[in-house]
């Protein structure tokens, strides 16, 4: 018999994926060069040269089985102690080789993340808006996702909604800065702020409780805005980063989980994550892939164009009179969309072309968010389209 879980999940499609068909099958009729496709985060900019003549030079002189054999299931020692070398050079950690686990992806980081700090039926908060596939990533291991209300002033974290849901079961919490879907980036406050109360709380219901911390947008950060590292405020702190989005490889699958050594059972964590894998199966990420962005430590696709975009988003945005917080990192801005039901909004949008993602599924009502890693030549030219929409149905 199939399992009824997955069949449920069948009919809870994924919001953004329709509207990224949506999108598609309107480019068939019009040309997609006249759909303001704003629905999906897949990275726009080409792969940095340097990681490309990195893979050349590593498919022209190793060898085949060191390339394309099964990586070892706790990964490859030297890319494991590059990448402790990069954290710490970066924000003055202290990791080692054996504090890192690859993984495919952000995707990955989390899901082993998550089963090695809870049980099932433990509470994992993350706060809202959040991205919508924490649900499967959490609801899939047995523990269960619950959502604090967000703090919609400055979408930094509401504490009061915090401790309302906190309570003895909460194994985790789930938080990621730079803000998928909000684009702001938590202040060095809000993460003191964060770690004292998880201090406190630990010592109340004697046991852990760890953040994960999920940070895809760690290297996409504006001009101006501080980006502290979460890892430096709590001890027990699992990080969860990939290079989809800093090197433009989503389709590579390649990221990690980093323990920060202070952290209960530290030395554990690496090995433990490699025990997960053999039960989920997202085990031994590509060896050409995990050798690849061991040799390009801190480098970044040039990702300035998503900066360009956002300033030329938020003028706008704010010229047209609405509400938004101004993104500090990311490619994403959440503005409040010109009536309370945010889905109605999107649809309206769509009679112009505008492809607009309605914010119900990030767990706040009445915004919606654009995904703006596109040609600024498209941003430019959607502005009339976003204009008509907003005179002739909201009459500004
Ligand atoms: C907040 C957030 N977490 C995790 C992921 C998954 O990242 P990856 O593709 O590296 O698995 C994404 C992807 O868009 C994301 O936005």
């Amino acid at each position: 018999m199939i399992n009824e879980t997955y069949k449920e999940m069948l009919k809870k499609k994924s919001v953004i994926r329709e509207l990224s068909e949506f999108a598609t099958a309107r480019g068939k009729e019009i040309g997609y060069e006249n759909v303001f496709d704003y629905s999906l985060g897949n990275p726009s900019v080409p792969v940095p040269q340097d990681f490309n003549n990195e893979l050349i030079d590593m498919l022209g002189s190793m060898g085949s089985m060191e390339l394309h054999g099964y990586s070892p299931s706790v990964g490859i020692a030297s890319v494991k102690d590059a990448i402790a070398k990069e954290l710490n050079d970066r924000f003055g950690m202290n990791y080692t080789g054996n504090h890192i686990f690859p993984t495919s992806g952000a995707a990955g980081a989390v899901a082993h993340a998550v089963r090695c700090v809870t049980k099932p039926g433990d509470e994992v908060l993350t706060f809202a808006p959040f991205f919508p596939e924490y649900n499967p990533y959490i609801n899939t291991s047995g523990a269960v996702l619950k959502v604090v209300k967000a703090n919609v002033k400055d979408f930094q974290i509401n504490f009061d909604e915090l401790d309302a849901m906190m309570n003895a079961n909460v194994a985790a919490l789930l938080i990621n800065t730079p803000n998928n879907p909000s684009g702001v980036v938590y202040s060095s406050e809000t993460l003191s702020k964060l770690s004292s109360y998880l201090y406190k709380k630990q010592e109340e219901y004697g046991h852990d409780i760890f953040i994960i911390s999920d940070e895809p947008y760690r290297e996409i950060v504006f001009n101006g805005v501080d980006a502290p590292y979460v890892s430096k405020f709590y001890d027990n702190t699992l990080s969860c980063y990939s290079y989809s989005k800093s090197l433009s490889i989503p389709g590579e699958r390649i990221g990690y989980v980093a323990a920060n050594p202070r952290c209960t059972d530290a030395e554990l964590i690496s090995v433990i994550c490699s025990q997960i894998s053999r039960g989920i199966g997202h085990n031994c990420p590509s060896s050409l892939m995990q050798y690849g962005v061991a040799r390009v430590p801190g480098k970044t696709a040039d990702m300035s164009v998503y900066e360009t975009n956002m300033n030329i988003l938020y003028d706008e945005l704010t010229n047209l009179g609405f509400e938004v917080v101004k993104p500090g990192g990311t490619f994403y801005i959440f503005p409040k969309a010109l009536e309370d039901d945010a889905v109605a909004f999107c649809n309206k949008a769509k009679d112009y072309d505008l492809i607009l993602v309605p914010s119900d599924s990030f767990g706040v009502q009445g915004y919606f968010r654009m995904a703006y890693c596109i040609d600024t030549e498209k941003v430019k030219r959607s502005l009339p389209a976003l204009r008509k929409f907003v005179k002739e149905c909201y009459g500004r």
